[in-house]
């Protein structure tokens, strides 16, 4: 199969065996006539050779492109969602293409005002806030803080008691619709049996929704709802559209918002719906439901935005084969620059960015360098047969909860972040070293 002809799988080889698809790639990602990987106009093997290895390599062409596709398809006042990927170089580009900036902790909060972020673009979640995090969030008045429980309700309640005077605060209302998301049930949110959100069936919602439009200093603005993360079918987002648009009718509310949780492909025989297509089932949705036309409808993602930005480099350190048994490539990071695989069962394709083009029949289990066996990078693996010591081996697809979930177990570092674009790369995130967790010790 030629590499650039797209994800379906060539006659009369197995999927796994042919070339990574394209559509797993960053959308600058280019092949030389030698058969090596481009991302941004820059050799990628040159790029792990430069930054060293593990390095988050992020397309800064991807993610301006997703951005404004969100902005385009549900138009202003849709967020990012930080969790996904997190740092100032990230916010700077969400804010610079028209997006507000979702967080859920005074961290990601900080992250994104250092990032130029005024109150206003910032919406603030979070199903257990601090008394701190809510009074800094309502001193700053941001733009939304999305309200979770009933205690939260008292303790805005009291804070905004203080504040009578000036704007009032803005919420969204976090509902929970009672919709079973089909993904893993790590990352389902929606159902009934959930820590998130007033249930709509229960009449939590409605209540909480009164009990909020009687506060003075309080307006609401709309509703609020994420059913999951990583979730593929679009039904069930025109299911949350469905229903929450009553209770917008009913409290004469202004905006509708279904939150995150649209997937990606991960794997070469996998699609997602693009978010144009996201956008266009839950408008159709709204107005099957009579949404009037001036609520304004927004969304608010992470992974679809970051995913297929980025890709991690690692370089090959060992490999071990036991005939009968399995092959096992050892690279130079893990669990702790991408603890999905272990957390979820995740799966990732691998190949080589000197070779991108090579067909890939030798299976092995691509494994970490931490101290225990789960340590896996991808279980089941196809790469090219002569790939050897040394080699930098990449996985794509590593944008979203990679960096942002990485950690320092066995002491590691985590990975430098590096943004290429135009056939320049810039370090937005430097590597950790031993003296950066040293300093965490008085
Ligand atoms: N909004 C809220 C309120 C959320 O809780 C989340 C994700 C998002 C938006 C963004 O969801 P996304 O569009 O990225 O699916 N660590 C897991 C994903 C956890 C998602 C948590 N909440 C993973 O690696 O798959």
């Amino acid at each position: 199969m030629s590499f650039l002809s797209g994800g379906d799988a060539d006659l009369g080889a197995t999927p796994s065996e042919v070339p990574v698809a394209r559509h797993l790639l960053p959308d600058s990602a280019a092949v030389t006539a030698a058969g090596r990987l481009e991302v941004g106009g820059l050799d990628v093997v040159g790029l792990a050779d430069e930054f060293g290895t593990p390095v988050f390599v992020y397309d800064e062409t991807t993610l301006r492109a997703r951005c404004r596709e969100l902005v385009g398809a549900f138009g202003p006042g849709s967020a990012y969602a930080t969790k996904a990927f997190l740092c100032r170089a990230m916010a700077e580009v969400a804010l610079e293409e028209g997006l507000r900036l979702d967080v859920s902790t005074d961290g990601e909060l900080g992250v994104a005002l250092s990032a130029g972020a005024e109150p206003d673009q910032i919406v603030f979640h979070g199903n257990n806030k601090s008394d701190s995090e809510l009074a800094a969030v309502v001193g700053l008045r941001v733009g939304r803080i999305v309200v979770d429980s009933f205690d939260e309700i008292a303790r805005l309640t009291r804070l905004v008691d203080d504040r009578r005077r000036g704007a009032a605060q803005r919420v969204l209302v976090r509902v929970n619709p009672g919709i079973e998301a089909h993904t893993h049930e790590f990352i389902a949110t929606g159902q009934e049996d959930s820590k998130f959100g007033f249930s709509v069936a229960s009449g939590a919602a409605h209540a909480a929704v009164e009990a909020l439009q009687g506060l003075a200093g309080v307006e609401v603005v709309g509703v609020h709802a994420h059913i999951g993360s990583q979730i593929m079918r679009l039904e069930s987002f025109a299911r949350v559209a469905e229903v929450l648009a009553p209770i917008v009718v009913a409290r004469g509310l202004a905006e509708l918002c279904v939150g995150g949780g649209l997937g990606v492909a991960y794997l070469s025989d996998e699609s997602a719906p693009t978010i144009t297509e996201w956008a266009a089932a839950v408008l159709a949705a709204c107005g099957r439901a009579d949404l009037p036309s001036n609520v304004r409808v927004s969304a608010e993602p992470g992974r679809a935005v970051v995913a297929s930005a980025a890709m991690t480099c690692y370089r090959v350190g060992t490999i071990k084969e036991l005939p009968g048994i399995r092959n096992f490539v050892a690279v130079d990071g893990g669990m702790s620059d991408n603890p999905r695989p272990v957390l979820y069962g995740s799966g990732y394709e691998a190949f080589l960015p000197r070779a991108v083009t090579a067909d890939r029949p030798y299976a092995a289990r691509i494994v970490g360098k931490h101290c225990e066996s789960g340590d896996v990078v991808v279980a089941e693996a196809r790469v090219p047969r002569d790939i050897a010591v040394g080699d930098v081996l990449v996985t794509p697809v590593t944008g979203a909860y990679g960096f942002s979930m990485a950690s320092n177990y066995n002491r590691v570092g985590r990975p430098p972040v590096v943004f290429v674009d135009g056939g320049r790369a810039r370090l937005v995130v430097r590597r950790e070293t031993v003296e950066d967790l040293l300093r965490l010790e008085p």
